[in-house]
């Protein structure tokens, strides 16, 4: 069996070995990343609704009844910041604070913001209206989620380019064995952006407006069902989570696209596949490949007994391609239906910016396939040399 999340070979396409493990390995451990790899779909999406498996252990016991050793001191502004956010909670501190944000992201909240949406994409567009050839990823794909969700959340319009930079640097640390100076990036982007949305939120409470910060501040100050550091970390991973896979998506799909030309003509000619060719584009090729779940007590999986304290690599990626639950997987079909891909999860974590991802997707996708009707890709693009948040370097395109 081969698990490369190093090479770059298997980062851009990781398709055949992902087969053979669900084949003859689907529950197997990697020494190399000390964890448990679990491949088969039914397996992921299964355990990613069971209890007995965490995002943190955390909430029940400690490091060293674990196993595990304790992050270094120096981490501490980092993990801070992460365990203070709702991907990384359980329940009942999970549930307590995903139900305070969740009403700002219901499908039909997210509707109501379509035009709005669609508004910011058009001032995008002018940006690189009569280019001929430019760059996908900082012209559009980047700034649309950044814009959409630092408005949500209510961060001025002159602090919006210094998201993008922080959130990159933080989710350095979610690498599998990052390097010493990427965890120093990731602590000094936590230090900073825990520090600008304190000061943020001071602001808010001062001066209240419309948006989700607002209205967390409001939520602390009416009693105890938030604490600040929760509002600093939840708001953390919205701005983060609330555009770095929307951004990889766009690129990926687009590039999926170019590489499938009949299926590109078949996208024009007919519109109206637009929202199953969006859920089709995030199984075929899936941004975020990998999610973790610590063991919490020892279990046995196909026979393979697994320790209390293991840690479990949920391939997300391989399980959008299992036969058993796709028809011919490898085939990019854009009316693919039903299409229960697991690129948001499932479960306690799934996806809270679900709706707004796709219908970003989808009005970025359908306006530019309307606009741009002869739209080329100039060169081959390369993938970045990351596993768990998975992407392209950039994707050059000719109008
Ligand atoms: C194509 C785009 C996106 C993809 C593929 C994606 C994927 C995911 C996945 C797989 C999870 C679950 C992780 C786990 O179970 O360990 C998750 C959680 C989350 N996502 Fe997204 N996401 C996307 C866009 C967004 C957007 C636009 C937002 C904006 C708010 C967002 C906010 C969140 C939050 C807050 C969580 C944590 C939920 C919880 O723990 O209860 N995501 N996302």
């Amino acid at each position: 069996m081969r698990f490369a999340p190093t090479d770059m070979g298997f980062i851009a396409d990781p398709y055949r070995d992902y087969d053979e493990l669900r084949r003859s390995a689907p529950v197997v451990y990697d020494e190399a990343t000390d964890h448990w790899l679990i491949s088969r779909y039914a397996d992921v999406d299964a355990l990613l609704r069971d209890r007995r498996f965490g995002r943190t252990y955390l909430h029940t016991t400690t490091h060293e009844d674990m196993g595990r050793p304790a992050p270094p001191e120096w981490h501490r502004p980092f993990w801070d910041l992460i365990n203070a956010g709702i991907l990384d909670m359980e329940p009942p501190d999970h549930t307590r604070v995903r139900r305070l944000v969740a009403k700002a992201f219901t499908p039909r909240f997210v509707e109501s913001l379509r035009p709005r949406v669609h508004a910011i994409f058009e001032g995008l567009l002018e940006g690189v209206a009569g280019a001929g050839e430019f760059d996908l990823l900082p012209t559009l794909a980047e700034p649309l989620p950044v814009i959409v969700i630092a408005q949500m959340l209510g961060v001025p319009e002159a602090d919006h380019h210094l998201l993008r930079p922080w959130s990159a640097d933080i989710v350095k640390m979610y690498e599998l064995n990052p390097s010493e100076p990427a965890q120093h990036d990731a602590v000094r982007a936590s230090l900073e952006f825990s520090g600008y949305l304190r000061e943020l939120a001071r602001e808010r409470r001062a001066a209240p407006g419309d948006d989700l910060i607002s209205g967390l501040v409001h939520v602390i100050d009416e009693g105890d069902t938030l604490t600040e550091d929760e509002l600093v970390g939840t708001c953390v991973l919205l701005l983060n989570a609330g555009h770095e896979a929307t951004v990889n998506a766009t690129l990926l799909g687009w590039w999926t696209l170019f590489r499938h030309p009949d299926r590109l003509r078949q996208l024009r000619a007919d519109p109206s596949l637009l929202p199953t060719a969006i859920e089709e584009l995030l199984r075929f090729q899936t941004p975020l490949p990998m999610f973790e779940r610590w063991v919490l007590e020892p279990f046995e999986l196909h026979g393979v007994q697994i320790p209390r304290g293991a840690e479990l690599g949920l391939l997300f990626d391989s399980a959008n391609r299992d036969p058993d639950v796709f028809d011919e997987p490898d085939d990019l079909r854009l009316d693919r239906r039903p299409n229960p891909h697991l690129t948001f999860g499932a479960g306690i974590h799934f996806c809270l910016g679900a709706p707004l991802g796709r219908m970003e997707l989808q009005i970025s996708f359908g306006t530019m396939l309307e606009r741009f009707p002869s739209l080329e890709l100039v060169e081959e693009p390369r993938f970045r040399p990351n596993y768990i948040i998975r992407g392209l370097e950039g994707l050059q395109v000719h109008t």
